[in-house]
């Protein structure tokens, strides 16, 4: 059997609405067996002149001392490991590592495959664009939602963006996935984006509504194949006693044939590790299953044909984090911190004119997002564009009236400030 045939089976047979839900691309990519695959075959070999990297001639990097004294606090093997090439599903340690950290509090029978390494959440949802969008493909999306969905699944592949709105008189909409395939029919294959905690809203699902929301995948998935990918991208920064911090994506696991749960998060906003452009991709399969196999050698051709193969230094630097005993400690003083800013701007939200500025419900996450009332006639880019000229402040609009405000990356102290700017900016408007 020829290897795109093998792999290619090993889905219909593993995982048959899976397979179904791929695009063209998807069916077409598999890992061929040139030099990554190759050279991983050689690798612990005492003669191995199999890859196009400089190595001290055992195996190690031959590091320029400036590049050396950049990270100088990295033991041998780690700079070694920094400097060479990445395995281009990334490097063992920091998937397994990676794999644990996700799966802290999670019932060990929930399966999930071993992380594929990206180059941060952009890239995971660009693969996962090529793996299931393409021309036509329903994606749905509560809305408003982070633009760049736009780009990476309708602007590259030409897949169809429909939406449904995420709050419904001042409540989250928990129906908005079927909502927004309404009319779609019956048997045809779609994707679902959540973003929980989300951006622009900042919000996270209570218990009930996670409830709500899981029921109205499972609906959806009575009559089509539903791929539901979990942008886990603010994974963790909850900020209300009662909201879960966990992923969805473990509760959808199992869930029904119909539902293919894919779970992106990574470093960027987890660890504050912005810059280092570390993403992963897990599905729900076994790390060793036939399934998590041919999953694999698809991501990687994805990988080795865009950027060659993830950027090592980061990883590096990244399982310096995961290996520290005290990393569970660091990252909640950073939630703690956010919670401070959150706390700080939902008490001056609290107080504005409800007839200048809707606020929408938020309780994690980076953002709040407030709405300027319809019945003023203004959009949010006319707001924006007014604290920009007159009070030396920058928001973002997000279509048609929204304006979001990035709590993340405002002191405390100044965020009532903020808000005293915002609602007189659409004070004097009005
Ligand atoms: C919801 C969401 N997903 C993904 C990303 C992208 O993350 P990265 O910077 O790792 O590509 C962001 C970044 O703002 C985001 O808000």
């Amino acid at each position: 059997m020829d290897p795109r045939t093998e792999i290619n089976s090993l889905l219909q047979e593993g995982a048959p609405v899976l397979f179904g839900a791929l695009s063209p691309l998807g069916q077409r990519v598999y890992f061929p067996p040139d030099v990554p695959a190759q050279s991983a075959e050689a690798r612990g070999k005492a003669l191995n002149g199999t890859i196009g990297q400089i190595t001290d001639g055992r195996g190690g990097a031959v590091p320029l001392p400036v590049l050396a004294a950049g990270l100088s606090g990295l033991s041998a093997e780690d700079l070694s490991r920094a400097l060479l090439y990445s395995p281009v599903e990334g490097i063992p340690e920091v998937r397994q590592r990676w794999r644990a950290w996700q799966r802290r509090g999670v019932a060990a029978d929930l399966p999930s495959s071993l992380p594929l390494v990206t180059g941060g959440l952009t890239h995971s949802l660009s693969i996962l664009a090529d793996l299931f969008g393409g021309e036509g493909r329903a994606v749905a999306i509560p809305r408003p939602f982070w633009g760049n969905y736009r780009q990476v699944f309708a602007t590259r592949t030409g897949a169809e963006v429909k939406t449904a709105p995420a709050y419904v008189e001042g409540r989250y909409n928990t129906v908005a996935i079927a909502e927004a395939l309404h009319g779609l029919p019956a048997g045809e294959p779609a994707v679902a984006i959540l973003n929980l905690p989300s951006n622009p809203g900042g919000y996270s699902l209570t218990v009930a509504e996670r409830g709500e929301v899981r029921q109205c995948l499972l609906d959806v998935a009575a009559v089509r194949p539903l791929v539901v990918i979990c942008d886990d991208a603010y994974a963790g920064l909850v900020f209300e006693p009662g909201i879960p911090r966990e992923s969805l994506f473990w509760d959808l696991i199992g869930a029904h044939p119909n539902l293919v749960p894919v779970k992106v998060d990574g470093g960027t906003k987890e660890f504050s590790f912005f810059g280092g452009r570390v993403g992963f991709l897990t599905f729900a399969c076994a790390p060793e299953s036939g399934v998590a196999r041919a999953l694999e050698s698809k991501m990687k051709t994805l990988v080795r044909s865009t950027v060659g193969s993830p950027v090592a230094t980061s990883q590096v630097l990244l399982l310096q984090a995961l290996r520290a005993p005290g990393v569970e400690e660091q990252v909640e003083a950073v939630r703690a911190l956010l919670e401070e800013r959150y706390r700080a701007l939902k008490k001056a939200l609290a107080e504005v004119d409800p007839g200048l500025l809707t606020v929408l419900p938020s309780n994690s996450g980076c953002f709040a997002l407030v709405e300027i009332p319809e019945k003023l006639g203004l959009t949010g880019e006319q707001v924006r564009r007014h604290l920009l000229e007159h009070h030396d402040t920058g928001l973002i609009s997000v279509d048609p009236r929204y304006l979001r405000i990035a709590h993340c990356s405002v002191d405390a102290a100044a965020l009532p400030e903020l808000v005293r700017r915002m609602e007189q900016a659409v004070r004097e408007l009005a």
